[in-house]
């Protein structure tokens, strides 16, 4: 019979079973996942691999929102243009729609979205009568006041050098009022004194202020998520995933976490980083077709369902934040919808996964007490003026 394969995390084969069985039984078809590693980054390496090479065993390219203009522009993916009604397209988040698009051409069609949120502990915000921080200088001040360190830190987030580090920078740089690079002019902002007071921010957190564990620099989403949920920090920077595994039966924190918007310097906008995952069909697929019903599939209200409800994922379809089954799941729905409104994205540029790498091994440079914020950040922006030069 036909086949149809993508990449999956290890922890998703269970989320994605009953949309692959229904879509199986419906065209009899297979729905083969094979497991991929966590980090976007391997997962990345894992498919261009396969797509350099030609290879026809994997149909549906399960995408990171930053791979779009990377394997469009290789010629890996097949344009969607025509293959799917405006009314389709009109029905998912336009954040994470857009990010499916390269040159005007549509590639990716989003099936779960995220956005980077700051968590806190309610209960010990209420004790003190402090309110979800807005500023910077707030959530220091709150940070330094509830934690009891090492057993309960102020602030936990993406230290370790990879793509998470990258999201967490973004957000703090957005917060500070600066930029990355722009994805049109090409323009690299990491020199300016706003990203340096972006890293010193992150620097001094755990170096000065004392209030992230020494350990951060080590730490990737699911380390930080289990250290907040263990009860030990006040502040936790994440995806919205995190809520619902949060009022687990195996967290001490059900029942007394909020979330909030990332902070930012005053008089500034803060925003959290655009993350999310969608769904390409590889050009060297021979079920084309199939695929794009496959992904159809996925973004019908019964798929993102099935697909969130357990998980905690954000959907990347509209309705979805209003369906009273999802709600009841997942309260938070409305206030991550809203966070989406102001979400950072990563720019759009073939050269992203190089671009990324440059900036995580300098700001994790400075993270170590290797680098000033300013020598770092000014080697980065000149590596990453170079990459640009060339591609353009
Ligand atoms: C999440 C986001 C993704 C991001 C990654 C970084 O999976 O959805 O966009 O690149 O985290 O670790």
């Amino acid at each position: 019979p036909d086949r149809l394969s993508f990449i999956v995390l290890a922890s998703e084969r269970d989320l994605w079973a009953p949309v692959a069985e229904r879509f199986g039984k419906a065209h009899g078809v297979r729905v083969e996942m094979v497991e991929g590693p966590n980090a976007t980054d391997l997962r990345e390496s894992m498919y261009t691999t396969s797509l350099l090479a030609g290879d026809d065993s994997l149909d549906v390219v399960y995408m990171d929102v930053t791979w779009t203009s990377k394997f469009a522009a290789a010629g890996w993916l097949l344009t969607l243009d025509d293959v799917f009604r405006p009314e389709e397209l009109s029905a998912l988040l336009p954040q994470a729609l857009d990010a499916g698009r390269y040159r005007g051409h549509l590639y990716r069609i989003p099936v779960r979205s995220d956005v980077g949120v700051l968590y806190y502990r309610r209960d010990l915000l209420d004790a003190s009568g402090i309110a979800p921080p807005e500023t910077f200088g707030d959530l220091v001040a709150a940070a330094r006041r509830l934690q009891s360190p090492p057993d309960r830190w102020g602030f936990v987030w993406q230290g370790s050098q990879y793509e998470g580090l990258t999201c967490v920078f973004l957000e703090i740089l957005r917060g500070a009022g600066g930029f990355w690079v722009d994805p049109d002019s090409l323009e690299v902002g990491l020199d300016r004194r706003e990203a340096v007071a972006a890293l010193e921010f992150l620097r001094r957190s755990r170096a000065v202020d004392a209030i992230s564990p020494p350990g951060v620099t080590s730490l990737k989403e699911d380390d930080s998520r289990r250290v907040f949920q263990d009860g030990r920090a006040v502040f936790l920077l994440n995806w919205p995933y995190v809520w619902r595994l949060a009022q687990g039966d195996d967290s001490r924190v059900a029942g007394k976490i909020g979330v909030s918007a990332v902070p930012h310097a005053p008089g500034r906008q803060g925003g959290g980083t655009l993350g999310g995952w969608g769904f390409g069909i590889s050009r060297f697929s021979r079920n084309p077709a199939l695929a794009a019903q496959f992904i159809r599939e996925a973004v019908s209200l019964e798929s993102q369902r099935a697909l969130c409800l357990t998980s905690g994922y954000a959907p990347a379809r509209v309705e979805a934040y209003r369906d009273p089954r999802l709600l009841a799941s997942n309260p938070l729905l409305p206030e991550i919808f809203e966070l989406h409104l102001n979400a950072v994205t990563r720019p759009a540029i073939p050269g992203y996964a190089l671009a990324s790498d440059i900036l995580q091994r300098h700001v994790s440079a400075c993270l170590a007490g290797l680098a000033t914020a300013e020598s770092a950040l000014s080697n980065a922006a000149k590596e990453t003026r170079l990459l640009l030069g060339r591609s353009r």
